[in-house]
C-alpha cells in the first residue's frame, strides 16, 4: 500500500526572543502568573520587515538541504498559516517564488494551530492517490503582528515561527499510519480576528475598535481544548490498534504546558515520552507542530520504527492528529 512518509525536516524562529520579564514592562502581567498558567517563558518575534513567506523559507531550504532535493523537482506546496503576508495572493505562492519551484502547485490552508496536520492530511491523500510525489509542506505564523499589546490574555500566548517537512511516496510499512481531521465551527467566535475581511472592511472604525487584532475567550477555549484533545488522542490509537504504552513520543500542539499535562495524564504516559518547547516558542500555532517536530528529530529524540503521534487544536475551532510509524 503506498503511504506517505516525512523525508526530511527543517525550521526557523526569528532571533529576537521576547521574555515574560519584557513583557511585564509592557502591561500588567508577571512571568511568575505566564509561567504557571501557561509554562511559557519566551517567544520569538520576527523583526519589523520579516515575512511570513520569509520565515516560511528559511524552514523550507533547510528540509530541502536535508533530503538533496532542489525547489525545482517538488511538485505541491501547502502553506499553513492565518498570519500571511497578505489576505491573497497565498503565502505559499509567494513561497513558490522565493524557492524558484516552477514545477510546483502552490496554496494555503487556513485551520490555525491544526493547520499542519490538516495539510499533512491532504499530502497524504494526493500522494495515496499517486498525484503527486514530492510535496513541501510548511507552518508558519508571524502572529505578533495581530497581537494586541495591551491584552494581557492574548499577548503573552503567542509567537512567530515556520517549520516544514517534506513527504514522499513509500511502499514500506513506515510512515503517516493515519490523519483525522475535524472542526466545529458553532463555536468559530472563541478565536478570531474580526477585522480586514468583508464582514469588517478595513476602515477607521475596525482600527479605532482595535478589530484587527486576535480577540480570544481563553478560559473556555482552554476546556474544550482539554476534553477534546484526551478523547482525540485515544481514538487515534484506537484507530492503530495501538496500546498507549507503545507511543514513542508524543508532539502536541504548544498552546499551554497545562494542557500538554492533561493529555499525557490521560493518555497514562510519562513526560519523557512528550515533546516541549512551549517555554522557548509560546503558541506559534500552525508552526507549532512542525518545529516541534524538527526540533525532536534533530535531538535524536525520535528513531526508525517510533510510533509518534502529533495532536493539535485551535480557531475554528479545528482539531487533528495523526499517527506516524517512523
Ligand atoms: O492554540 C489555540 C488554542 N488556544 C488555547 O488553547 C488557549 C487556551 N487558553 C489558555 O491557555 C488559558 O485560558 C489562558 C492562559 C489564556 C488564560 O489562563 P486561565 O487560567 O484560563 O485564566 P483566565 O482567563 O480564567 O483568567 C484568570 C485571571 C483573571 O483575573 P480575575 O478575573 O480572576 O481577577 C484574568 O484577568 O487571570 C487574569 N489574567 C492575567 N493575570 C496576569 C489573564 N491574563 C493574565 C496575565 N497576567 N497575562
Amino acid at each position: 500500500m503506498l503511504r506517505a512518509k516525512i523525508t526530511a525536516t527543517g525550521s526557523y524562529a526569528p532571533e529576537r526572543s521576547l521574555t515574560n520579564y519584557e513583557i511585564e514592562k509592557i502591561i500588567n502581567t508577571s512571568d511568575a502568573w505566564i509561567t504557571e498558567r501557561t509554562g511559557i517563558k519566551e517567544r520569538r518575534i520576527a523583526g519589523e520587515s520579516q515575512t511570513t513567506s520569509e520565515l516560511a523559507y528559511y524552514a523550507s531550504i533547510k528540509a530541502l538541504a536535508e533530503c538533496n532535493l532542489e525547489p525545482d523537482e517538488i511538485d505541491l506546496i501547502i502553506v499553513a498559516t492565518v498570519s500571511g503576508d497578505m489576505p491573497f495572493p497565498a503565502t505559499a505562492c509567494i513561497l513558490q517564488k522565493l524557492l524558484d519551484a516552477k514545477n510546483a502547485v502552490a496554496f494555503d490552508i487556513n485551520a490555525a494551530c491544526s493547520g499542519f496536520i490538516y495539510a499533512m492530511s491532504i499530502a497524504n491523500s494526493f500522494i495515496q492517490t499517486g498525484t503527486y510525489k514530492k510535496v513541501l509542506l510548511v507552518g508558519v505564523e508571524v502572529l505578533s503582528k495581530f497581537l494586541d499589546w495591551s491584552d494581557r490574555s492574548t499577548c503573552i500566548l503567542f509567537g512567530d515561527g515556520a517549520g516544514a517537512a517534506i513527504l514522499e511516496p513509500t511502499n514500506s510499512e513506515n510512515g503517516i499510519l493515519s490523519t483525522h481531521i475535524y472542526s466545529d465551527g458553532n463555536l468559530w467566535e472563541f478565536i478570531h480576528l474580526p477585522g480586514g475581511g468583508s464582514k469588517n472592511p478595513t476602515s477607521n472604525h475596525t482600527i479605532e475598535n482595535k478589530l484587527h487584532y486576535i480577540k480570544m475567550r481563553g478560559n473556555e477555549t482552554f476546556k474544550v481544548a482539554v476534553k477534546t484533545l484526551e478523547n482525540l488522542v485515544l481514538d487515534t490509537l484506537k484507530f492503530n490498534n495501538l496500546d498507549p504504552a507503545e507511543l514513542s513520543l508524543l508532539i502536541p500542539h504548544q498552546a499551554n504546558l497545562r494542557i500538554i499535562l492533561a493529555t499525557a495524564k490521560r493518555l497514562g504516559i510519562s513526560m519523557d515520552k512528550v515533546f516541549v518547547n512551549v517555554d522557548k516558542y509560546g503558541n506559534t500555532s500552525a508552526a507549532s507542530i512542525p518545529i516541534a517536530l524538527d526540533e525532536a528529530v534533530r535531538a535524536g529524540r525520535i528513531k526508525k520504527d517510533d510510533y509518534i503521534l502529533l495532536e493539535a487544536f485551535g480557531a475554528g475551532l479545528t482539531w487533528a492528529s495523526s499517527l506516524i510509524k517512523w
